[in-house]
């Protein structure tokens, strides 16, 4: 064999392997050359024919030949073989995107709560669920004989400690460990042995707000309810302020929205912070003055969104929560 006649063959042959692009072709091509019976090993074996003078070239070409021409046929293997098996990975398609929850509704509710009065410079801060009896009961000034303390009212875990019924010791805990002034807002979770139906649960959540500072009066109390009432329902929305009773504001109140639609509703309770409860935490009663209120978030949910059931609110049910 000459040796112009080897490169017309080494010519051919890459260039069928660098167009072939099946796995058929690619082991077709293989066979041909480079198996024991293909053409490279038949052309090796002849190069003793070769004229001497061109020995060292023919020797070189035959062997670059081998070695590209295996190259090739390996790096399309690789690529058709990856290619079936469906693992090929390519960066440049646009990726698949997961679809992203929602916030729960109560959390919703409560996160947009916490920034209405974040604007007004409150901060949050929280308390434990499991909550002493003194902090519950005794420190917020509530009487011995007290429905709320009931056993078949609150859950007790022992002499000393319950879950909360309400979020207001956290009052109690902030101002041990606080001086005046104090703006906060503490949402959390609250227990009551209350048998479920479709507006009770024995897990609930409130948001408590304490305001205390020198000459706080029912004006700040009610203007900051009714900054609170436009910021929630809309600029239109009236506030109520009903006389009622809690052991720990004196005077108290429950206060109602006038909501667009469902007319007046009770949204929270309220009041000018007893002074027995600031002796219980050290301050002196006589030179302090704040006012609190507290509210239902399940409630305000239920209200803002329509919700008619509050065991919707508990279910997980994936077809209620994409709603909101
Ligand atoms: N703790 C009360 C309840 O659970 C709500 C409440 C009323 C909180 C008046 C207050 C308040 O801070 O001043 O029904």
């Amino acid at each position: 064999m000459k040796l112009d006649e080897l490169k017309k063959i080494k010519e051919d042959g890459l260039s069928q392997a660098n167009s072939a692009s099946s796995s058929e072709d690619i082991e077709k091509i293989r066979l041909s050359y480079l198996s024991k019976k293909g053409l490279i090993p038949k052309v090796m074996s002849e190069i003793r024919n070769v004229p001497i003078e061109e020995k060292a070239e023919f020797g070189q070409t035959i062997n670059s030949f081998k070695i590209e021409l295996n190259e090739i046929i390996k790096t399309k293997q690789k690529k058709t073989t990856s290619k079936n098996n469906n693992n090929s990975f390519d960066l440049t398609l646009p990726g698949q995107w997961k679809k992203l929850g929602t916030g729960h509704p109560i959390t919703q509710v409560t996160e947009r709560i916490n920034s209405i009065f974040k604007q007004i410079g409150f901060s949050i801060a929280e308390g434990p669920d499991i909550e002493s009896v003194y902090n519950n009961f005794d420190a917020l000034n509530t009487p011995a004989d007290h429905p709320s303390r009931d056993e078949q009212d609150t859950f007790y875990l022992n002499n000393k400690d319950l879950l909360r019924c309400h979020t207001s010791p956290v009052q109690v805990r902030y101002m041990k460990d606080n001086k005046p002034p104090i703006r906060i807002i503490s949402p959390g979770r609250c227990y009551r042995r209350d048998t479920p139906d479709a507006t009770h649960s024995a897990s609930f959540h409130q948001i408590e707000g304490l305001y205390v500072d020198n000459n706080v009066s029912l004006a700040d109390l009610k203007g900051t309810i009714s900054y609170f009432a436009k910021e929630l329902m809309g600029a239109t929305v009236k506030t109520r302020f009903r006389p009622h009773y809690f052991p720990f504001t004196e005077p108290s109140f429950e206060v109602d929205f006038m909501h667009p639609t469902n007319g007046w509703i009770e949204i929270l309770g309220a009041g000018l912070v007893d002074p027995n409860v600031f002796s219980n935490v050290g301050y002196d009663s006589n030179n302090i003055s704040g006012f609190a209120f507290g509210m239902g978030v399940e409630r305000i949910a239920m209200i803002l969104y329509g919700i008619k059931d509050i065991r919707n609110l508990y279910e997980n049910d994936s077809r209620f929560l994409n709603q909101f």
